[in-house]
């Protein structure tokens, strides 16, 4: 008889996002003529822009000519999109980074999750406490998370690293040395971010201790402010210790056409052997590539137009964050993230927990929001709110929170 994964039976309960569902779907049966303000998860709701859209219908038109028509796509992603991320994403910002250590893919999601298959089994995890689900669930699903204990809710095998208010909600060093270090800034559910210097130390300790970085830049398109890095290749000696994450999900509201890419230097080795070598070797394995039409529509973002029209739909978004920011900081919550990112994490009111703050906000005011201990022990009494609603919507909910 099969032996399933026993991993997959440690994880708890209900993905964080089911449950807020479920939690909605019951208010709404019970109050139906309640309309609801959601601004819980993390999907955009404006319109793909019209250069992204121009792309998408001359590629169409392509596959339907047998001249044209495209086949798979080779596995590690189009030259023109590799080219392309790699001259605007990094050479642009002074980063050395060429097109071939870019691996295109269908998002930041799936190439999070995946990428721990190239670690061994015993790789020591160190994780944001907040954090975003994925990379401990699916390190947890491999196996190197040991158990969860439902008390602290924390693993035993996971090295965590807290983000509390007192540092902004950036971490620490670790005092336990760990192989692979997650990072995400701007930070997803915190909304905080870390300078050039911050970052600095973490590479250089990466590198003294033979740890790697995973930097999920998926929200870098949100920054404003000049000493917050775009990419962990602004560092030095970011290419001998760190994988970097990109998704054009938020950056340019992909994430119904589904594209992302890793970047993997050459120059990142362990045990003598390139990560870089071992990612191909698993994406040519397991994935035949991101499609046609849709990295033609990525590339279309790197152009001219497609620049202009997406800084705008992300100023757009940074306005809703600036309302969400400003309307609960008025209202005297404490407030923090959503100048270089699209997510406000907001303190709950004394006594109250994430969860009662959660059904506060839905019982009185019909607003979604997602509870912070969802994310973590030290989410706990938290609260975030993302700005990727319609401009109405943001406004009619900052209206009723001010009207509880
Ligand atoms: C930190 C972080 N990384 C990755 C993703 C997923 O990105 P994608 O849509 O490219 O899979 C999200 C989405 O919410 C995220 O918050």
């Amino acid at each position: 008889m099969l032996d399933i994964n026993q991993n997959f039976l440690k994880l708890p309960g209900n993905y964080l996002f089911s449950t807020i569902a479920q939690k909605v779907a019951e208010f709404s049966a019970a109050h139906p003529q309640q309309t609801l303000l959601r601004l819980g998860i993390g999907d955009v709701t404006q319109p793909l822009v019209p250069a992204v859209i121009d792309a998408l219908h001359a590629a169409v038109t392509e596959m339907g000519d047998a001249a044209t028509f495209h086949g798979y796509p080779p596995d590690q992603g189009y030259e023109f999109l590799r080219s392309a991320m790699a001259e605007h994403d990094f050479a642009s910002r002074g980063c050395d980074i060429s097109a071939d250590e870019v691996f295109i893919s269908d998002g930041a999601k799936s190439d999070s999750g995946n990428l721990q298959e190239i670690f061994g089994p015993t790789a020591r995890i160190a994780v944001c406490d907040p954090v975003y689900p994925v990379y401990v669930d699916s390190n947890a699903m491999a196996g190197r998370a040991g158990t969860f204990n439902e008390n602290t809710g924390t693993w035993t095998d996971l090295i965590y690293l807290p983000c509390r208010a007192a540092t902004g909600f950036a971490p620490e060093l670790p005092t336990v040395t760990p192989d692979v270090i997650y990072l995400c800034f701007p930070n997803n559910p915190t909304g905080a971010t870390v300078t050039r210097d911050e970052l600095q130390r973490w590479v250089d300790y990466a590198n003294r201790l033979g740890a790697v970085i995973v930097y999920d830049a998926a929200y870098e398109a949100f920054i404003t402010e000049a000493d917050v890095p775009h990419s962990i290749f602004e560092c030095d000696g970011a290419r001998t210790c760190a994988i970097e994450l990109r998704s054009f999900s938020k950056t340019a509201g992909f994430t119904g056409l589904r594209l992302g890419a890793t970047i993997i230097p050459r120059d990142l080795t362990r045990g003598g052997v390139t990560l870089h070598s071992l990612w191909a070797r698993r994406q040519g394995t397991k994935f035949n590539g991101a499609p046609y039409i849709v990295q033609r529509a990525g590339e279309a973002v790197y152009s001219e137009a497609g620049r202009q029209q997406t800084a705008a739909q992300v100023a757009y978004y940074l306005d809703n964050a600036t309302m969400i920011r400003e309307g609960m900081s008025g209202l005297g919550y404490e407030v923090f993230g959503g100048i270089n990112a699209p997510y406000v994490w907001v303190t709950a009111p004394a006594g109250m927990t994430s969860w009662a703050f959660f059904n506060h906000l839905l019982e009185n005011a019909g607003v979604v929001s997602t509870p912070g201990s969802g994310f973590g022990p030290h989410g706990e009494g938290y609260l975030r709110l993302t700005a990727f609603g319609a401009r109405e919507s943001t406004e009619e909910a900052m209206t009723r929170i001010a009207n509880v």
